[in-house]
């Protein structure tokens, strides 16, 4: 289920791989925030199996967020979406 906020216009939607499967989001949108609003919260194992990473701060600073995109180790609440996008686990 999508979690955006209704009644935004916003660019048409692109498809990115995530995980091995193909995902849908909108080009500019942070990456983070496109896997939340679809649900996806645990982005990487913590040391603790119970405990999974997640986002927290939106804004670049817990790291939290850590993913690969294309390869490259990204924070997923900096970093937008563009079409054709491979994301993988950190
Ligand atoms: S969510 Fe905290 S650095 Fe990305």
């Amino acid at each position: 289920m999508d979690q955006r906020i209704a009644g935004f216009s916003r660019p048409d939607p692109v498809t990115i791989m995530v995980r091995g499967r193909p995902f849908v989001a909108h080009p500019g949108e942070s990456l983070a925030a496109a896997l939340i609003a679809a649900g996806l919260w645990r982005f990487g194992e913590g040391e603790d199996p119970a405990r999974p990473r997640a986002p927290v701060c939106m804004m670049g600073v817990c790291q939290q967020c850590l993913l690969r995109v294309d390869g490259r180790l990204v924070q997923a609440c900096l970093t937008p979406v563009v079409a054709g996008q491979v994301v993988t686990p950190a």
